[in-house]
């Protein structure tokens, strides 16, 4: 795969696909979009060409939803796409143990109508957003490709699902290629501070928390857990600058031109454990705001250390996080406070 190829990507308003987005259109890719905009805004897709600038006239949006097989239909009719990203989906874990149905519906049953109108279309290579979740709850570390799989929620189940899906399509057919990214915990924002994560609700996750905090919008940070057998008794993470994963995806891509790749997960992480305190310390230390803390008891069903193997992903994908905990929260705050609400006016 080279610039020059068309692109789709699904779920490219939102905050990985923005900035995947940005450097597939930097990089010369022609990239169509499609999202539903139901966790993200068109704001997001004009700001991605505004960043794009001469670019930008590679890039084409269509509000379509994956579980919208007529449409996708129409698109796959109308262009001839070398390859899929697929990020479209929901992922707040809470919500997926309410609304389990929605999760399958949109997860699992929008992946298989896409991967339908595809193999229609003879367009067999496929980059799939995986997720760190499908380890469970890890017993050794790092965790590599290899481990047996798990999942703690109905999220994590269609991410497996999903997985599983792909290595029954392609143990049917190996004219397909299919790579699964297995994301650790994605933070931070393009250095611009003109795109960034915003997501609608409440969030989930800890940076965009911290993030509150900081603009004010929240009194104060609850810390899951304070006894864990960790380096401060708080869980620890890998977390991954979103510009490190973005450019995951385009070495992801140049992999689906290997003769050799059939199905093939990897990692896409640091390496590096960070603890809640320390990702909090950093944050305050490049922002110069305190983030006051509330000790809270554990989050159910979190685990303690999670933290990737990239040796895989450094070795096939010449691919490697360049980015440490303090440009990961540099860019979060300048995205923050460039932006205290989000792509949304006040
Ligand atoms: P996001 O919510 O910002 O982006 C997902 C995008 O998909 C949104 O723009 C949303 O509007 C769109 N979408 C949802 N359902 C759709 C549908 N049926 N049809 C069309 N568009 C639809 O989330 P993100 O953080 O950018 O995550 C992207 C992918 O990466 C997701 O599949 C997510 O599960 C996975 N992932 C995310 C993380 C993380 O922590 N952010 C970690 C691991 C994996
Ligand atoms: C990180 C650490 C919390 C919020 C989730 C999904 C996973 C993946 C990434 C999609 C933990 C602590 C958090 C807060 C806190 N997403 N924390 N106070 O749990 O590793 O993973 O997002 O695939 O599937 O499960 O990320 O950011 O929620 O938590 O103390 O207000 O921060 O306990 O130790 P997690 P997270």
């Amino acid at each position: 795969m080279s610039p020059s190829h068309c692109v789709l990507v699904t779920g490219g308003a939102g905050y990985i696909g923005s900035h995947t987005v940005l450097q597939l259109l930097l990089t010369g890719y022609k990239t169509v979009v499609i999202d539903n905009f139901d966790n993200s805004c068109q704001i997001a897709v004009n700001r991605v060409q505004e960043l794009a600038g001469d670019r930008a006239v590679n890039l084409i949006f269509h509000q379509i939803d994956i579980r919208d097989k007529a449409e996708l239909k129409k698109l796959f009719a109308s262009t001839k796409f070398d390859a899929v990203i697929h990020f479209a989906g929901l992922k707040a874990v809470g919500e997926s143990v309410q609304k389990p149905l929605m999760y399958y519906d949109n997860n699992v049953v929008g992946t298989l109508t896409l991967l339908e109108v595809m193999e229609a279309h003879g367009c067999k290579k496929i980059v799939f957003s995986s997720s760190a979740t499908v380890y469970g709850w890890p017993k050794v570390l790092p965790c590599t490709e290899d481990f047996p799989l798990s999942a703690a929620s109905p999220y994590g189940r269609t991410k497996l699902m999903v997985e599983d899906i792909f290595r029954d399509i392609y143990a049917s057919d190996s004219g397909w290629k299919m790579i699964m990214l297995r994301y650790f915990n994605p933070v931070g924002a393009h250095p611009s501070g003109y795109i960034g994560e915003d997501p609608l609700g409440s969030p989930n996750n800890l940076m965009p928390f911290i993030q509150q905090v900081a603009v004010g919008k929240l009194p104060a940070l609850k810390v899951f857990g304070t006894d864990y057998s960790t380096k401060d008794g708080t869980g620890v993470r890998d977390y991954i600058h979103v510009s490190d994963l973005a450019n995951g995806h385009l070495a992801a891509l140049r992999k689906l031109s290997d003769p050799e790749i059939g199905c093939e997960a990897y990692n896409l992480g640091t390496g590096k454990g960070t603890s809640v305190l320390e990702m909090v310390a950093a944050f305050e230390k490049v922002s110069g705001k305190k983030i006051p803390l509330v000790i809270s008891g554990r989050r159910p069903g979190d685990a303690e250390v999670v933290y990737a193997s990239t040796a895989k992903a450094e070795r096939d994908l010449n691919w490697k996080a360049e980015n440490g905990i303090e440009e990961m929260c540099r860019d979060q705050w300048n995205w923050a406070s460039k932006n205290p609400y989000g792509y949304q006016s006040k």
